[in-house]
């Protein structure tokens, strides 16, 4: 296990109440976070915020739907109110529509679902960032972390277009703020996992993860734990000068595609 110290950091994470998120929040807290805990999941989120301060984290928790630009400005207000100023933000939350187990074709998706789509994983971040990085600029110091997903460097057909698309602008996203911020020691970086065991895997089809395994090098999918592994580290202080970048965690997974 990694031994950074967010001691007296302020650290929210998106998507908190399952899947990486519910890991990553739990990994910042044993490494010494106050942690704010955004989802649009309330009991699940209550839940998780109840477990943490009972194990004598400073936690707080929001349930807003991060596709709201006025919901997030709310989220960050209360939760920096309560927490103090925010250190590092992970923009995880994301969606990956699936109906019977697959997602749809791409001439098949509904421009509802498709906006939907842009307005969690790709709004939702800029939303978050818009809230949160100028305080950090101010400051002087802050870490940004987008989860973007392996199917914004190359088709793998796991996840819609919209999904894959979204994504991909989240990389470019992730470039944008790396390189306007970091003058103001601003680090922005994007996460790009293969196949992790959670529950959005879970909505797959059991054929769908069956054909992904015989694509991975490891012949594993990755744990949630391993990307937290990945997020300490470029949230750390240490990694002051790693922005703008978009981290593979795949197995091997990537050496199979060609990159954008
Ligand atoms: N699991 C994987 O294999 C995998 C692979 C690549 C990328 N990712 C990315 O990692 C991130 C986390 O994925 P996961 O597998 O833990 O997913 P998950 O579905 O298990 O968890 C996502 C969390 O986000 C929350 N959420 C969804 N929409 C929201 C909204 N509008 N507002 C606030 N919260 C919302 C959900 O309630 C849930 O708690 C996502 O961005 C996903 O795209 C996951």
């Amino acid at each position: 296990m990694a031994s950074w110290d967010f001691q007296g950091a302020t650290v929210i994470v998106t998507g908190a109440a399952g899947g990486l998120g519910a890991t990553l929040a739990r990994r910042f807290a044993t490494a010494g976070a106050a942690v704010g805990l955004v989802d649009k999941q309330e009991d699940e989120l209550e839940r998780m915020v109840a477990a943490l301060r009972q194990a004598g984290v400073r936690a707080a928790g929001v349930a807003i739907d991060v596709g709201d630009d006025a919901a997030c400005a709310r989220a960050c207000a209360s939760l920096e109110a309560e927490l103090g100023p925010t250190t590092v933000l992970i923009n995880n939350a994301g969606i990956s529509p699936k109906h019977e187990g697959r997602a749809r074709e791409v001439l098949d998706i509904p421009p509802e679902e498709w906006q939907r789509v842009f307005a969690v994983n790709l709004n939702g971040a800029f939303y978050m960032s818009r809230h949160l990085a100028p305080g950090m600029c101010a400051r002087g110091h802050g870490r940004i972390v987008h989860m973007s997903s392996v199917g914004s460097l190359a088709y793998v057909g796991l996840a819609g277009a919209h999904y894959d698309a979204s994504k991909a602008a989240l990389n470019s996203l992730t470039r944008s703020m790396a390189a306007q911020l970091a003058p103001s020691g601003v680090t922005v970086n994007a996460i790009a996992p293969g196949r992790i065991a959670s529950p959005m895997a879970d909505t797959a089809t059991g054929d769908t993860n069956r054909r992904l395994l015989d694509m991975i090098p490891a012949g594993r999918f990755g744990e949630a734990d391993e990307v937290a592994h990945l997020a300490l580290f470029l949230a750390s202080r240490e990694s002051a000068y790693i922005t703008g970048e978009v981290y593979a965690i795949t197995g091997g997974l990537s050496t199979r595609l060609r990159r954008e």
